[in-house]
């Protein structure tokens, strides 16, 4: 029973003390993050689990990168553990680390030496270890400005990876216009909807999205708008470009959890992200009015693969001394993600 779950949970925790620590994104069902030591977005469960010098297991309910991620920055002798290894993240996947090395070389002998890679932290280690070797870095949802800002003053173009849309959201606010990004796609080893020269081009933007953000729509903003004038139209930037150009406000997932913690009573929102994360702020501020812009339910379906089943089979088999699901990312890739994470924190 889901009771019986609980206990077991809670028991096992108990007994591994101070070895292990528990952290959960977010995104998580609610009956998994209630048993995190620690609940936040990537970046921070990142940080937060390098910190945690003194637990020899930490266990991450997130998804496969952000265990990797983990792993490059904790310490040699730390066992990090993903309690399902099929909780991977579909854009991550998008960006193949044969097909990025394919495309720099078309994208530098067309362009030389002016072209830096940037890649969100939503990618594979071996991504984020090819832009750590070329002189590159990682952004967060919640640093894209600075990061692109600080990646423009070392080269003319960024090439974006994988998530188009937080690529082309974020230049667009800082003043890159459409005219001067284009898609790199994998598949057909092109660039696509080249609006203007390609001498002119300052963003090259690899073609991922996420699947759970790329369903939120204009129809939808405009059908609640119309519903109710007042409402709050609050997205990540991972929603396509016309979304976040509907929207009233658009930020990362801290931004969104800030944004609302921080309004009045009676707010209204309608926020497009992951329906986990929305339900929990609706449950967490019942003056609010808050509901997901979208009609039908929104989850991250590799997120919800962590259940409690799963997170009990992995402390189970730490007290059993051999730990299963272990997330061991090899010394070469980690010394360069390494490289590109410490330039995303510099900045
Ligand atoms: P954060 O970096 O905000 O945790 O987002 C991760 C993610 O997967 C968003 O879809
Ligand atoms: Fe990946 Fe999207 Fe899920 Fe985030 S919400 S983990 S980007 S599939």
């Amino acid at each position: 029973s889901d009771e019986e779950l609980d206990r077991r949970i809670s028991a096992a925790k108990a007994q591994l003390g101070d070895d292990l620590v528990i952290l959960g994104h977010h995104y998580q069902r609610d009956d998994v993050i209630r048993h995190a030591d620690f609940r936040g977005d990537s970046l921070k469960l990142a940080r937060i689990g390098a910190e945690q010098r003194d637990a020899k297991y930490i266990i991450f309910c997130g998804v496969h990168f952000m265990a990797e991620t983990a792993d490059t920055l904790a310490a040699d002798e730390q066992i990090i553990i993903l309690p399902d290894l099929k909780a991977g993240c579909s854009m991550a996947d998008m960006a193949d680390i044969e097909d990025v090395e394919e495309a720099w070389e078309v994208i530098t002998e067309k362009f030389g030496d002016t072209v830096i890679p940037v890649t969100y932290v939503n990618s594979t280690a071996a991504i984020k270890a090819f832009v750590g070797k070329h002189g590159g870095t990682t952004c967060t949802s919640s640093n894209a400005h600075q990061v692109l800002k600080w990646a423009f003053e070392q080269k003319k173009r960024i090439l974006f990876l994988p998530d188009q849309h937080l690529g082309r959201n974020t230049a667009f606010e800082m003043g890159i216009p459409l005219e001067e990004m284009v898609i790199w796609s994998p598949g057909s080893g092109e660039f696509e909807q080249q609006k203007g020269d390609l001498e002119d081009v300052r963003m090259i933007l690899w073609k991922g999205h996420c699947s759970v953000h790329q369903k939120f729509t204009v129809e939808q903003i405009d059908r609640l708008r119309k519903l109710d004038p007042e409402i709050n139209i609050l997205v990540h930037p991972e929603c396509c470009f016309e979304v976040v150009q509907a929207s009233d406000y658009n930020g990362s997932t801290d931004y969104i959890i800030k944004k609302v913690a921080a309004a009045a009573p009676g707010t209204k929102w309608a926020i497009g992200t992951e329906v986990n994360l929305v339900q929990r702020l609706a449950q967490e501020y019942p003056d609010q009015q808050i509901q997901l812009l979208s009609t039908t339910m929104c989850p991250c379906l590799t997120m919800n693969r962590i259940d409690r089943p799963h997170l009990l089979w992995t402390l189970d088999s730490i007290m059993d001394g051999n730990p299963v699901n272990q997330i061991e990312v090899d010394a070469d890739t980690i010394y360069w993600s390494k490289v590109a994470l410490d330039r995303m924190l510099a900045v």
